[in-house]
């Protein structure tokens, strides 16, 4: 079967025939994958800066956005069944006895970092025309989605960061927090601010986007002001929107993100998503950031990967898009890309929001 490898020693990507996976336990299934989104982790691992490859083999499968038809389950597997539709988690536990998050199916908190990540981390992806897997990684996902499912993967980062959002301010007992802000207008930043939105959050989005036509039509359609970050200062944005209670980090662009931190409202949580590549260091008036946070009992959480719960609540989330916005919500996806042509669909274009490579129908 067709597969797109990332050859790391060789700085090589190229679609190759790899084995098709056969069922090898009762608590398996086949999976023919129809969709793989690309997001910004593909692109640098197609860059050789992240990812590695499995065990004893010389290249990485890439694709960890997924959505998939079931074609046969081992004889214990109750949760689907052929033709169901499913999105399957990324990561995969640790496997050290003391590693009480692995050992909970909590591995997006491993402490060991031991785990493995499909398409990332030691462990093929999705890119691909079949995959095997455990009954306990699939999440099935309702038929009428089928268009927009392979959305449920990177909705997940701002599902499992409402989570800790939801946790965390639960130390002020009085009200739910209601004004957000979200940097960045690429899709984690898009969907997340749907995901706000519908949680009952004011949004609005802060970002440096060029070519930001398509995004600003997709904000505008979800009522989501877009503010732009190479006409407004952090402070301009700070003014417009009002006390900001939760800020939603969604584009790696640090500078950026330390500058809002300054105009956090009292009580607030900034959830950093994204992860910047090294650029050297970059001057930030700590005593002003350290200052605002202790008078206004601030908080700042990194957040990354996503439990299965995450997934179950991007699930009925994109349902609820799906009804409030459908157009809009496949508007996200701005372009399907056979898999022979997956090198392209990993290129960033001009104005694009989504990729998906598009490997079954
Ligand atoms: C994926 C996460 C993963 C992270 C780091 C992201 O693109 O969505 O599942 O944990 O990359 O590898
Ligand atoms: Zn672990």
């Amino acid at each position: 079967m067709r597969a797109v490898a990332v050859y790391t020693a060789e700085r090589e990507v190229r679609v190759i025939n790899h084995p098709a996976p056969s069922l090898t336990s009762a608590t398996q299934a086949r999976m023919r994958v129809l969709d793989v989104g690309v997001c910004g982790t593909d692109r640098e691992i197609v860059s050789f800066q992240f990812g590695t490859p499995p065990e004893g083999s010389d290249y990485l499968i890439i694709g960890h956005e997924s959505l998939s038809e079931v074609v046969e389950v081992g004889a214990s597997v109750s949760k689907v069944k052929a033709g169901d539709l499913v999105v399957m988690t990324v990561r995969r536990p640790c496997p050290h006895p003391s590693c009480v998050a692995c050992r909970e199916g909590r591995q997006d908190f491993c402490y060991t970092g031991d785990f493995t990540e499909r398409g990332i981390k030691q462990n093929h992806g999705y890119m691909t025309e079949l995959v095997v897997e455990e009954e306990r990684y699939l999440n099935p996902v309702p038929r009428h989605l089928r268009d927009v499912a392979v959305l449920v993967e990177p909705l997940t980062i701002a599902e499992k960061s409402l989570e800790q959002i939801w946790t965390v301010q639960r130390r002020l007992p009085w009200e739910r927090p209601h004004r957000a802000v979200v940097l960045g207008a690429g899709p984690v930043g898009i969907l997340g601010a749907m995901a706000l939105k519908v949680e009952g959050f004011e949004v609005s989005v802060y970002s440096r986007s060029p070519n930001h036509e398509e995004k600003n039509r997709i904000l505008d359609a979800i009522g989501v002001p877009y503010i732009a970050a190479e006409t407004h200062s952090t402070e301009d944005m700070a003014k417009t929107v009002g006390p900001i209670d939760v800020v939603y980090e969604a584009t790696g662009a640090s500078s950026v993100a330390f500058e809002v931190l300054k105009h956090l409202g009292p009580n607030a949580v900034f959830v950093f998503t994204g992860v910047p590549g090294r650029k050297g260091p970059v001057p930030v008036d700590t005593d002003e950031i350290m200052r605002n946070m202790v008078l206004n009992n601030q908080l700042v959480l990194g957040s990354v990967n996503a439990p299965p719960q995450a997934f179950q609540s991007a699930i009925r989330h994109l349902g609820v898009f799906a009804q409030h916005w459908p157009q809009t919500l496949r508007s996200v996806i701005t372009g399907r890309f056979p898999i022979e042509h997956a090198l392209e669909a990993l290129q960033n274009q001009p104005g694009s929001v989504k990729n998906v490579v598009a490997i079954a129908s």
